[in-house]
């Protein structure tokens, strides 16, 4: 089964729940209105508080350059997508603010310009957590990640994009008794 070989660490795990969490805040704004706002401040801030997190408890060191994952393109992809996403967050706050103070009241426009950045904002953190889940298998493997993602062990499935462990095993081949090789 595809499903077993799945991996999800603790940080895929929070941002897949925490968009579900939002898109749910999206539909309910406008009746439920504070917890609205509660719920995507929250967020919001946990995400800014997210890379100081990544920072404490990856070996970022050995990762970017000893592994030589600085010259991915896809580290580099992810990271341009939480720039954007966070550039989002700022206009959005503003936005929200403004809405607090009642000026949508009157500016029916500012409700959907809050609308449409909403969207941008699902969007881009949709896109967040999916690179990063891409990101997730190099962390445990010394292979470069661009290659995992295209699945170097020759599988198709998209499973190989959510391991956190490589999928190849040492086994000992029966023909060669004694010699250990790695199947994928
Ligand atoms: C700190 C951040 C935010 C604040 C302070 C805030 C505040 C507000 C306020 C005051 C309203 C008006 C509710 C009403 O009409 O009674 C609103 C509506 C709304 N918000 Fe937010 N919001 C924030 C973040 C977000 C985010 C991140 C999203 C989407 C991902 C979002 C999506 C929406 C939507 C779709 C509406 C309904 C707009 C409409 O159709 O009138 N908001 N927000």
């Amino acid at each position: 089964m595809i499903l077993e070989t799945f991996t999800f660490p603790e940080t895929v795990v929070y941002a897949l729940v925490s968009w579900c969490v939002m898109l749910l805040m999206f539909f309910l704004a406008r009746r439920y209105r504070r917890l609205h706002v509660a719920v995507m401040s929250s967020i919001i801030t946990l995400d800014f508080l997210f890379p100081f997190y990544l920072y404490l408890t990856r070996d970022w060191g050995r990762r970017l350059f000893d592994e030589g994952d600085i010259l991915s393109f896809m580290l580099w992809t992810h990271l341009l997508l939480v720039i954007t996403m966070y550039v989002l967050y700022v206009v959005q706050i503003q936005a929200g603010r403004r809405l607090l103070r009642g000026e949508g009241q009157e500016r029916s426009g500012l409700r959907s310009e809050h609308r449409g950045l909403g969207i941008a904002i699902l969007v881009a953190r949709g896109l967040v957590v999916f690179t990063g889940a891409l990101l997730v298998e190099s962390h445990y493997e010394a292979a470069p990640s661009f290659g995992l993602m295209l699945g170097a062990c020759g599988q198709a499935a998209p499973g190989v994009f959510f391991e956190t462990r490589s999928r190849c095993a040492p086994t000992v081949s029966k023909k060669s008794s004694g010699t250990a090789s790695k199947i994928c």
